[in-house]
């Protein structure tokens, strides 16, 4: 089995933190989405990955996973450049799949109890492919699957307006090679991309044998600012244990906080669940629950909750923060005179509301 990882894509609706790196990158409690991609992935017992890069900053992505030796695999790379949809992205990996079944995992989705399962059932049942799907508020954002009287899987279609069922085709997708045959036969869509939906359809289509499951616990799509949030939140709520690394000074660290390395609170109120990186300083400050603090932030003077700053930011004065996110070396301070004024030097597409 062989592991094919996603990380292509404009990231629109996450600019303006996608103009300074590709939006599977984003951390969620100081790690990459896409690492939680990659770990799913290595936890199936997969150790071939390759990791398709789109054009924004692929050499991020490529200086972050390295040849994949510091996670125990190998990672190579595919360039598939313009985003052309998912099939285009697999139609690129048919000499690195070779004779294998393989597993497409979009770097941006986040499962709450990983992938293992399913790609058991997969191999067990001998599919061609195997998907999974998720019962969502709003299906027409997804691909959607259709069922027939009997509950069987007849149909999916891309972003429908009316949709058949409340069921979306969530990012993970299994396949034997035959895929490759498929893919050839497809038409871009009206978005102009190759579409993953019309691949499995035609092979509804054709005959083969398509299975699918139906997700337990959680799934996101971190396509959005507060979905990033929200699976900020979910991560720090179940997978964060109390660790304190750095310096606590007449301070109130309560809960299950991660205090990395070298890092320092003074006269603080922190609450958990929350993760501050190695080397911040948190001074006269309040940091609430569901908050993320990349590695050598400074919090001063400030309350901030339910929110993640990324590396290098500064936040003084403010008070106070919540739902926010906020880019690496990005600055919020409070003007030190006391004029209501607001001076704002923001970038294109960001969002201030006051
Ligand atoms: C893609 C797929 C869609 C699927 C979704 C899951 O959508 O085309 O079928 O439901 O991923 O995240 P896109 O992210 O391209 O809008």
């Amino acid at each position: 089995m062989k592991g094919v990882l996603l990380h292509g894509g404009m990231g629109t609706r996450l600019r303006p933190l996608t103009y300074s790196g590709p939006k599977q990158l984003i951390p969620v409690a100081n790690k990459p989405v896409s690492q939680y991609v990659l770990e799913d992935l290595i936890r199936t017992g997969i150790c071939e990955i390759s990791i398709i890069l789109g054009e924004t900053f692929p050499e991020f992505v490529k200086m972050h996973y390295g040849d994949g030796s510091k996670f125990g695999v190998h990672i190579t790379y595919i360039y598939q450049g313009k985003p052309k949809g998912i099939a285009h992205a697999i139609s690129l990996c048919k000499n690195f799949v070779g004779d294998d079944r393989f597993v497409v995992y979009l770097g941006d989705n986040l499962l709450q109890y990983g992938i293992e399962a399913y790609v058991k059932r997969f191999v067990k049942g001998d599919f061609d492919a195997f998907i999974l799907l998720k019962d969502v508020e709003d299906p027409t954002i997804f691909g959607v699957a259709e069922f027939d009287e009997d509950g069987g899987l007849v149909r999916l279609v891309e972003k429908p307006r009316v949709p058949p069922s409340n069921f979306a085709v969530i990012g993970v997708y299994m396949f034997k090679p035959v895929v490759f045959d498929i893919i050839k036969d497809l038409k871009p869509s009206w978005r102009g991309e190759y579409e993953i939906t019309d691949t499995i359809q035609l092979m509804l289509e054709r005959g083969y044998k398509v299975g699918y499951d139906f997700v337990e616990g959680w799934w996101l799509d971190t396509g959005k600012k507060d979905d990033i949030l929200y699976a900020n939140a979910l991560i720090l709520d179940e997978r964060i244990e109390r660790r304190i690394l750095g310096k606590v000074v007449n301070s109130k660290v309560i809960g299950r906080v991660f205090l990395d390395e070298g890092a320092k609170i003074v006269n603080s109120d922190i609450r958990g669940p929350c993760i501050i990186g190695k080397n911040c300083v948190i001074e006269n400050s309040f940091i609430g629950p569901y908050t993320s603090i990349g590695d050598t932030s400074k919090v001063l003077n400030s309350s901030i909750e339910y929110s993640i700053i990324l590396s290098e930011a500064v936040l003084e004065g403010v008070d106070r923060l919540e739902e926010s996110l906020i880019g690496k070396h990005a600055k919020v301070i409070k003007s030190s005179k006391n004029r209501r004024v607001y001076k704002l030097n923001i970038g294109d597409y960001s969002e201030v509301i006051i």
